[in-house]
């Protein structure tokens, strides 16, 4: 048993998706999250770029004393995870092998699809991890790099003709590949559900990497011994590097409750 908080961080609001499943999984984990609101997007950026930020944003969790650190952010797992977890004296989860995981069990037909960031396209994580797993697989990439500043923006409403617009001209052609499964392998993702789902269509199950790897950190925490069984409800403590007031009002959305004012400003730079 183990009371020190998990942490989690993201380049942004995406994680939160994370957030949302551990909670739900696990209600008396404390959490300390970290959003680096003032650097996001981390998609464009060189992989030399997102390594350097990654460990900054994994060094300020470790000043909280975290018992594990999570990169609930697809750009950050398959551009830094090799030195994330090389640095880290604490379990390191990332999104990849569950997401993938979970892709393998769901497709019926073998032809997967994966969305996500260009940082994240580029690397080809996910489609090495499917193709690891079975090299039957088909897998079909597309890089969404708009789709990122929608979310942050709050235009996620499966109404919004913005992010109608922005899916159908991403998406296009994409489906015709046969696929049946789509990996949202961006943290972002999940909170376009609705609009991706209506244009990929029902027959098509969508992935959700928050999901999968809050399920992969329940199952490490418990095999290591490190589960918080006080009994408590476990508190979330939020951290951006810059403006708090926006992040407050589309958080408290994305987790459907009111965090209020739990939300830290940090100089990320220092770490
Ligand atoms: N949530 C991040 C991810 O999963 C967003 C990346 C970005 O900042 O571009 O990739």
């Amino acid at each position: 048993m183990c009371n020190r908080p998990i942490g989690v961080f993201d380049s942004g609001l995406g994680g939160l998706t994370a957030v949302k499943q551990l909670h739900a999984l696990m209600p008396d984990e404390d959490i300390i999250y970290f959003g680096d609101t003032g650097r996001v997007p981390y998609g464009n950026r060189s992989v030399e770029t997102i390594k350097r930020y990654a460990a900054q944003d994994a060094r300020f969790l470790l000043s909280h004393n975290v018992k594990m650190v999570i990169a609930a952010c697809g750009t950050v797992s398959s551009n830094a995870s090799v030195e994330l977890s090389e640095m880290l004296s604490v379990p390191y989860i990332n999104v990849i092998a569950p997401t993938a995981a979970a892709a393998v069990q769901a497709t019926k037909n073998g032809k997967i699809g994966v969305i996500g960031t260009r940082a994240t396209i580029l690397s080809c994580a996910y489609k090495k991890a499917l193709e690891e797993a079975d090299s039957s697989l088909q897998v079909f990439q597309r890089e969404c790099p708009l789709f990122v500043p929608l979310v942050e923006e709050g235009f996620i409403s499966a109404q919004d003709p913005i992010a109608r617009l922005t899916v159908e001209r991403y998406l296009c052609g994409f489906k015709e590949n046969g696929i049946d499964t789509i990996i949202l392998g961006c943290t972002h993702y999940p909170i376009l559900k609705p609009v991706i789902g209506e244009y990929a269509g029902r027959d098509v199950v969508l992935i959700d990497s928050g999901k999968e790897t809050a399920r992969r950190a329940a199952a490490v925490l418990e095999e290591n011994n490190l589960l918080n069984k006080s009994g408590k409800p476990g508190e979330c403590k939020f951290f951006v590097s810059d403006r708090t007031e926006g992040f407050s009002n589309i958080a408290s959305i994305f987790l459907n409750s009111n965090i209020g004012e739990s939300v830290s400003r940090v100089d990320i730079q220092k770490y």
